[in-house]
C-alpha cells in the first residue's frame, strides 16, 4: 500500500472555493506550522527547494500588502470579485481582510535551469509549494485565495525581497467571515472534461 489511505481528495478538491470575505480570527500558529509544512513536502525540480516564503500577520505587514493590491478603480475586476473592498470607485482594494498572507517567491540562484533551454524550474516549484499549502490550510477548515494582481515592484520594495527572489504569487488564509457566500461569477462552473482533455488525438 503506498501512501495514506481515506483521504477524500475529491470532496477537497470540489469544497475549495476562493474566499474573498474574511473574519478577523487569527490563524492559529499551529495551523500555519502545518500549512507550511505541507508545502515543505512538494515536490521540486531536482529536489532544490528554491520556494522562498514571507508569513505576513502583523498590521503593519498586511497594511503594505494592502497598499500594493490596490490600483485604479477597473469595471471589469469590480465585476468579477464583486467582493473587493471597493466602494468610492477611485480604487479597486484586492485584498479582502486576510488575516495571514502569504508571499511565494522562488529564488532564482537556487532553482533548476534547464540544461539546454536555461529556462528556469522556480515558477513551476513554487506554484506546486503554494497549491500544497492551499489545500493543506483548506483541509484545516480554513479559506483561502490565490492571489496574482498585485503589483511586484511596489512589493519587492515595501518587502524589501532580495533582488534573486522572484515573486509567484500570494495566498490569503484565513477563516471565511460569516457571510462569505462563493463568488456565483467565478466559483462554480467548470468545464466538462472533454473540452480540456484529448484521448489519443486533439480534436
Ligand atoms: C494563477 C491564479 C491567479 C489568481 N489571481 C487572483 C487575483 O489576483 N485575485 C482574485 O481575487 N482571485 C484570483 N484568483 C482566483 C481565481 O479567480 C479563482 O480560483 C477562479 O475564479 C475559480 O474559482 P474558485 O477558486 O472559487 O474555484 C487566481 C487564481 C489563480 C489560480
Amino acid at each position: 500500500m503506498f501512501g495514506p489511505q481515506g483521504t477524500d481528495f475529491m470532496a477537497l478538491s470540489k469544497q475549495r472555493h476562493t474566499v474573498r470575505k474574511y473574519s478577523q480570527k487569527p490563524v492559529e500558529q499551529e495551523k500555519v506550522k502545518k500549512i507550511l509544512e505541507a508545502g515543505r513536502w512538494a515536490p521540486t525540480a531536482v529536489n532544490a527547494q528554491p520556494q522562498r516564503i514571507l508569513v505576513l500577520n502583523t498590521p503593519e505587514e498586511l497594511q503594505k500588502v494592502k497598499d500594493f493590491c490596490t490600483f485604479g478603480w477597473k469595471k471589469k475586476y469590480v465585476d468579477l470579485a464583486e467582493e473587493s473592498d471597493t466602494v468610492d470607485h477611485k480604487h479597486i482594494v484586492i485584498y479582502y481582510g486576510a488575516p495571514l498572507v502569504l508571499m511565494v517567491c522562488y529564488d532564482k540562484k537556487a532553482c533548476w535551469k534547464h540544461p539546454e533551454s536555461g529556462t528556469e524550474s522556480g515558477q513551476t516549484d513554487a506554484v506546486i509549494v503554494a497549491t500544497h499549502i492551499m489545500l493543506e490550510a483548506v483541509s484545516l477548515g480554513l479559506g483561502t485565495a490565490w492571489i496574482s494582481y498585485f503589483d511586484e515592484q511596489k512589493a519587492r520594495k515595501s518587502l524589501h525581497l532580495p533582488d534573486d527572489w522572484q515573486p509567484v504569487c500570494m495566498l490569503y488564509i484565513g477563516y471565511p467571515a460569516d457571510d462569505y457566500q462563493p463568488n456565483q461569477k467565478l466559483s462554480i462552473r467548470r468545464k466538462p472534461l472533454t473540452e480540456t482533455c484529448f484521448f489519443d488525438k486533439v480534436g
